[in-house]
């Protein structure tokens, strides 16, 4: 098949004249009329924004019927978390810790756009985020590599399937390659600058996980990397992904990147920046028309050589082949009209919002809440709010689709159950309406816009007058359960010391108030763990789990040691942290053999019971740490967890293999070792507990 598919390449590529072949690498936006002439000479190989199954099909034919050699167009589009299903924003499906519902979701997603035209997906986006001031943290996985490398196979899995002819599937795009999550500050689009091994050992791997799993295409992005522009950059490009990783798809620039090459100082014009992004192996030009305007004239005047061109656009047919497109360029809108937002896709949503949310807090076992309660006050901006819960980066999701917390709720509670309102738009009102109930739930958090692209910002509060709601209805003196809807961490140190219960709930997508009213009243046992950790406050920013230990690891008593001091050293909720209905306990931590040869594995079991009353499940997580090394490694690194679930008084032994060579890091001379020495283990719920054990590499 692959093969045949190279032959068809280059036949195509044969009879391709330098303006067709050029074009290929070009890409626009929208559903643009003036755009069918481009396609008729043959100018233009990819659309994004064009959507619906009617629409696609009718510029698909244009290009196929009209144009001269009939090649096909990829339609792109943002389906990052949904197309019209809205599932959860992707850092609420990373904190299920579940690849098996992310690949789920991903693939009821590809389902949806395919059918209605789309073959091409700007997702997932696999960017590392150890800054919760970035708002792009929402769309991806969180702060771990490991973690975030699972995630984004997952994803890629899920989107393409095992052939992305499939009529459910769509071609995948790894994003932002590279870096673009270390943002300097927090801001978007912001410089960044790190050594290759944080760039090897934290930013690079979910690339290689997505490349390894397949994925058709990778977007270059827009930040620059170390001074060179990560869209002109042919250390990353050339040399890593397409050289030592052997990635076969092709790099398409993310919007006008290629174009804002002049911006960051490395173009002076836009003939210099086709030039740059071209060398550096950017295959195709997301909207910036340099590649349509200057490239042919570059391949004739010698500075790029054809060559140069023909690699790109084979890398771009061969995608194209691969989706069938040649064999079925057209969709069929009833399949569409089928499938779109059907009962099977919303219950999933459903499913999958409940098993993404994480229970923060749990004071006295407040929660589950009793469905016959006497009178449940649901108050704040989100209580009875659509629009924000389907979160950034929405896709077709409409607000009407949404189900709010209140309708989730008053689905559940009993007849004689009073529902009490309020926005909290006004406190004193919202106070009375506390008054009133026999417990309140809290919808707090932040509005859809304030996270994904270019929603950074200064701090993590709260917004501007949610404090105070929820200072004042706390004083109401009832029991309340505070509802987070949020698209990153926020610093909730108030909160986290006097509201008895949390419930983190992201972003939750179409289904989030049945979700959340499942939770609340306990016919789901909460599971998810955080993939990032929660800050104090703003000032701990960057805080992760896998930090380096210093010289002066921080000591509560001694001041010339590394940490604030007016805050602890911790954060407020740890990566990997989240509580159950229920209790689970480890016990009988075993490591085989103590003393490993540096060819071999290490294999470690553990026994988790669950000693209270529900059935339920546990994220039992893998953390160890290189004790001494040639360089300095993190107190911790996640390397392997497994999601179990048990019922009460159930217990399950669970092993884990670890390949010496997962323990492996970049060495001195930037190649990959395993050096022989001492390594301590835990075993656990979260980053911060567990069994503790060690073994040695020899
Ligand atoms: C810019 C964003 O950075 C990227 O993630 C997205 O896929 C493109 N725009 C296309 O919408």
């Amino acid at each position: 098949m692959a093969s045949n598919i190279d032959a068809r390449v280059e036949e195509l590529i044969s009879k391709m004249s330098l303006e067709e072949k050029v074009g290929q690498m070009n890409q626009l936006s929208g559903p643009n009329e003036a755009y069918k002439d481009l396609i008729r000479q043959g100018k233009l190989g990819s659309l994004l924004n064009v959507v619906g199954a009617d629409k696609c099909n009718e510029f698909q034919r244009v290009a196929v019927q009209e144009s001269r050699l009939g090649i096909p167009l990829l339609f792109g589009f943002d389906v990052i978390h949904g197309y019209r299903t809205i599932f959860p924003i992707p850092l609420g499906l990373a904190s299920s810790w579940d690849p098996d519902l992310v690949r789920k979701a991903a693939g009821i997603a590809a389902a949806e756009a395919r059918a209605d035209g789309i073959n091409w997906t700007f997702a997932p986006m696999v960017d590392i985020a150890r800054d919760p001031r970035w708002g792009r943290i929402a769309e991806g996985a969180g702060e771990d590599p490991y973690l975030g490398s699972v995630i984004a196979k997952a994803a890629v899995e899920g989107f393409q399937g095992e052939d992305i002819s499939d009529p459910r599937r769509v071609a995948a795009c790894a994003k932002h390659y590279v870096g673009y999550g270390a943002a300097e500050g927090g801001r978007d689009y912001n410089t960044t600058d790190m050594s290759e091994r944080t760039l090897r050992e934290i930013y690079l791997p979910p690339f290689k996980a997505a490349v390894e799993a397949g994925v058709a295409t990778i977007m270059s992005a827009f930040n620059d990397l170390c001074g060179i522009p990560a869209s002109a950059n042919p250390l990353t490009i050339r040399e890593i992904l397409k050289g030592e990783w052997g990635f076969r798809g092709f790099v398409v620039s993310d919007w006008n990147a290629i174009g804002e090459l002049i911006n960051h100082g490395l173009a002076r014009e836009r003939r210099d920046a086709a030039r740059e992004a071209v060398l550096a192996g950017v295959d195709m030009d997301m909207c910036s028309n340099c590649y349509i305007d200057e490239l042919c004239d570059l391949v004739r005047s010698g500075a790029v050589r054809e060559e140069v061109v023909d690699e790109a656009v084979r890398r771009i047919l061969r995608v194209k082949f691969m989706l069938g497109l040649f064999e079925n360029p057209y969709v069929d809108p009833d399949r569409a009209r089928s499938i779109i937002l059907c009962e099977e896709h919303r219950e999933n949503a459903r499913d999958i919002a409940r098993r993404s949310m994480v229970l923060l807090k749990n004071q006295d076992g407040l929660l589950p809440l009793r469905k016959d309660l006497r009178a449940i006050a649901v108050i704040g901006p989100f209580a009875d709010n659509r629009a924000d819960l389907l979160g950034c980066w929405s896709g077709l999701g409409r607000a009407e689709d949404v189900v709010t917390v209140l309708e989730g709720i008053r689905e559940k509670i009993s007849p004689s159950t009073d529902l009490l309102f309020s926005d909290g738009s006004n406190i004193e009102e919202a106070v009375t309406v506390a008054r009133k109930a026999e417990v309140v739930v809290l919808a707090v958090g932040e509005p859809a816009y304030r996270s994904g692209e270019g929603g950074s910002v200064s701090t993590i509060d709260l917004p501007e007058g949610q404090e105070d709601l929820i200072k004042a209805v706390y004083g109401a003196g009832r029991p309340v359960v505070a509802v987070l809807f949020n698209g990153r961490p926020l610093s909730i140190t108030w909160m986290a010391e006097r509201i008895p219960a949390i419930l983190e709930a992201w972003h939750p997508g179409i289904q989030g108030g049945n979700a959340v009213a499942d939770i609340l009243f306990g016919d789901y046992n909460p599971s998810g763990k955080l993939p990032v950790s929660f800050p104090r406050t703003v000032g701990q920013i960057p805080i992760y789990y896998n930090h380096k230990n210093t010289g002066r690891p921080p000591e509560e008593t001694n001041r010339f040691t590394s940490k604030y001091i007016d805050i602890p050293s911790t954060p407020l909720f740890p990566f990997g942290y989240g509580l159950s209905y229920t209790r689970f306990e480890y016990r009988d931590l075993r490591i085989n053999p103590a003393r490993t040869p540096i060819n071999g594995k290490v294999t470690v079991s553990v026994e988790v019971a669950n000693v209270g009353e529900r059935e339920g499940e546990e994220v039992v997580q893998l953390y160890i740490r290189d004790v001494t090394a040639s360089i300095t490694r993190p107190v911790k690194e996640l390397k392997d967890f497994k999601k179990i679930h048990l019922m009460p008084g159930e217990r399950k032994t669970v092993e884990f293999e670890i390949p010496a060579e997962r323990l492996s890091f970049y060495g001195r001379d930037m190649k990959p070792v395993v050096e022989p020495g001492l390594f301590k283990l835990w075993v656990g719920p979260n980053s911060m507990e567990g069994l503790e054990g060690d073994f040695e590499i020899v």
